[in-house]
């Protein structure tokens, strides 16, 4: 009896010791995550006010010699000016693109609802995927790491619908209620086999969609993939709001 008493204890020991450290391991899995967030919203500072600043001078500049070669009846000029401004616009564009897609500022300032719907509006332009968005958030805020967590994982399943499911249509949907967060993003491509992805996913040493599961842990959320060849494919977050990380500010 005594001895059925001590290995109790200990088992229970062992599960309090695994407890703490798997909270010590998420905690400090978030704050490497914080760290990467911090410098992609670095990154994204620096290439806008950068290169972005510099090449809006350059523009201007450009478009300045433009209109003094209009002014002379330069045309020869001219029309090489227009091409070197097309090209600068060009790259202006990218860049400020590319540093939006980083780190949104519209995620910090305005929250997801307008982050995504510039993400769909975004992508779509790019690659003519049409992009369905429908939240019932209200564009109501959520915990700043949340946001940021539903955000990576959308940009993550459309960058595989445009890159991997020659789908000609994609939905983003999220569903709010006072406890559960649901995100869901479909498309109707052409699908894949989830269990051999599976098996991939477990020897690589990294991929999105195993990406997109370790972090969705990190905040006590699922994510579930449904797809089969010719079928389509449906990623889908369940998120749970009670957690201090979790809740939505008052
Ligand atoms: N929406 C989709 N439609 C069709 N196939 C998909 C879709 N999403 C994922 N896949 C398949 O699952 C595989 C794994 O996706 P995952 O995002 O993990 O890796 P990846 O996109 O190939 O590389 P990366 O690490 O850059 O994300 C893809 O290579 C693709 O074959
Ligand atoms: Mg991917």
């Amino acid at each position: 009896m005594r001895q059925v008493q001590e290995l109790t204890a200990d088992n229970q020991r062992l599960l309090q010791s695994v407890v703490r450290s798997e909270k010590r391991f998420r905690t400090l899995a978030k704050s490497v995550w914080h760290v990467q967030e911090e410098e992609r919203r670095r990154l994204a500072r620096d290439l806008h006010d950068g290169i972005g600043q510099t090449l809006t001078a350059l523009v201007n500049q450009l478009q300045r010699i433009y209109d003094d070669a209009l002014g002379v009846g330069n045309l020869g000029l001219k029309h090489r000016l227009d091409g070197a401004l097309d090209i600068t616009r060009s790259a202006l564009h990218d860049t400020r693109e590319l540093s939006r897609l980083l780190r949104p500022t519209l995620l910090d300032d305005l929250g997801l609802d307008a982050a995504l719907a510039w993400l769909a509006r975004t992508l779509s332009e790019r690659t003519g995927l049409v992009i369905a968005f429908h939240s019932e958030l209200d564009e109501q805020r959520l915990h700043p790491d949340v946001e940021t967590l539903l955000f990576r994982i959308t940009q993550e399943a459309l960058t595989n619908v445009i890159r991997h499911s020659a789908a000609r249509t994609a939905r983003v949907q999220i569903r709010h209620t006072p406890m559960l967060l649901i995100l869901r993003v479909e498309d109707d491509g052409h699908g894949f086999d989830t269990a051999k992805v599976a098996h991939a996913e477990r020897s690589a040493s990294s991929s999105g969609l195993r990406g997109m599961r370790d972090r969705a842990e990190l905040f006590g959320g699922r994510v579930e993939i449904r797809s089969a060849p010719a079928q389509g494919t449906v990623v889908q977050l369940t998120l749970t709001l009670d957690g201090p990380d979790t809740d939505a500010p008052t």
